[in-house]
């Protein structure tokens, strides 16, 4: 019996590393997501942020250079070890952590942010993990980027997972994110020069939430919800 070849969600950490280490330069280049940089004034220097799935540090390295506290993990060493360099290049300080998101020892209620841009590595049951986690580790009125790819970007292959279940929709984050103020949602089409890793064409889903400002889970109206800084 002919057993399938391993899948890249068989054995990320050394999928990645390989990624990684291949890349003589940065796979998905230095410079930050575009959403991300688009949407980061929601924070404001001195705030803590965390960089989910960070890779070689594109992201928490421009976040930390904004004047932001960043910690950032990565299942990859390959990647974190590129991140540590980027961030002594900018003279900038991230606390970087190995480890996977299911194996992270994640805190509660301590970020004012949290970004994820392109944590589509996620399956269904292991993104319900995740999502979880990103909303507990937020403080109350803490502040979640994220960017993924829709499922149209399976007709384009200019980056992210070719399996139809790890992208997302409004609906699904709609549903995932309940609990959240959604403040911004958005799927479009742009095209991306993000290193090798994403280029070209992509269909693109960006949101920007807020984790409710009370215990019950209720989002407090807007100039009400100011006053509570
Ligand atoms: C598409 S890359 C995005 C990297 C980074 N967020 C960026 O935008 O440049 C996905 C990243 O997820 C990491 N990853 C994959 N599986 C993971 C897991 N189970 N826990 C933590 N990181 C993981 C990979 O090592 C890789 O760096």
């Amino acid at each position: 019996m002919s057993s399938s070849p391993p899948t890249p969600f068989a054995d990320p950490a050394g999928t990645w590393n390989r990624r990684f280490e291949a890349d003589g330069g940065y796979l998905f280049g230095t410079e930050p997501n575009a959403w991300l940089r688009e949407h980061a004034g929601v924070w404001r220097p001195g705030q803590r942020v965390l960089c989910v799935a960070d890779g070689e540090g594109r992201n928490s390295v421009w976040l930390a250079r904004q004047g932001l506290a960043v910690d950032a993990f990565d299942i990859a060493e390959a990647g974190v070890a590129k991140a540590r360099r980027l961030a002594a290049e900018h003279g900038v300080q991230v606390d970087f952590a190995v480890a996977d998101c299911d194996g992270l020892a994640w805190p509660e209620g301590i970020y004012d942010g949290v970004a994820a841009i392109f944590v589509q590595f996620a399956d269904p049951p292991m993104r319900e993990r995740l999502f979880a986690n990103i909303q507990r580790c937020l403080k109350p009125g803490g502040i979640l980027v994220l960017q993924g790819y829709t499922p149209k970007q399976l007709e384009y292959r200019t980056g992210g997972p070719p399996i139809a279940s790890h992208l997302y929709t409004q609906a699904l984050l709609r549903d995932a994110f309940a609990n959240m103020e959604i403040l911004e949602l958005q799927e479009y089409e742009a095209e991306v020069a993000e290193g090798s890793g994403h280029r070209g064409w992509s269909a693109l889903i960006g949101m920007v939430a807020r984790r409710s400002r009370n215990a019950r889970g209720e989002h407090l109206g807007q100039c009400h919800a100011e006053g509570q800084d």
